[in-house]
């Protein structure tokens, strides 16, 4: 049997403002990894704040997730969800992308002021995923 599938929702801030170069450049090296790993999610940006989801097997995701953490350019990394999966959600993209400038997550600023409320964390990551699920289906 193939190693078992996880999923992890965290959110970060950015060291500073990535300019869209920045951006580009990351993801241009995040997508090379994920194809090479075997991870596929999403990550959106908003004003400085990342929300990502990663998925993939287990101990992939955990090596990477550790790497992510460590990673310089962003801080104050907090994982919302951390869970087995049976299937991926976000299956055909090695790292989907969008910035949202208008949309906001509900609950992101009430559960950062709140972090150790289980019941928020579990909210808003099923708010993000959601509003993932939904640019994932845009195709193109
Ligand atoms: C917001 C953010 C998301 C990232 N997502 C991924 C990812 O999905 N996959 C990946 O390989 N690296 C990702 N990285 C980059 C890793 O942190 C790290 O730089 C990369 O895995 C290379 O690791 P290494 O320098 O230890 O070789 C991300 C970095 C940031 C700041």
């Amino acid at each position: 049997m193939s190693e078992p599938l996880m999923q992890v929702v965290y959110v970060s801030c950015a060291t500073k403002p990535f300019t869209e170069g920045e951006l580009e450049s990351l993801l241009t090296s995040v997508r090379f990894n994920n194809q090479r790993l075997g991870v596929t999610g999403m990550l959106l940006y908003r004003e400085g704040d990342f929300i990502q989801v990663l998925e993939g097997p287990e101990t992939t995701v955990t090596e990477l997730f550790q790497r992510i953490l460590s990673d310089a350019r962003h801080s104050g990394v907090f994982e919302l969800l951390s869970k087995p999966i049976n299937q991926r959600e976000f299956g055909e993209w090695s790292m989907g992308f969008r910035r949202i400038d208008q949309q906001h997550i509900p609950g992101y600023t009430k559960m950062m002021n709140n972090p150790d409320d289980q019941q928020l964390k579990v909210e808003t990551a099923s708010q993000a995923l959601a509003l993932m699920r939904n640019f994932a289906s845009m195709k193109g």
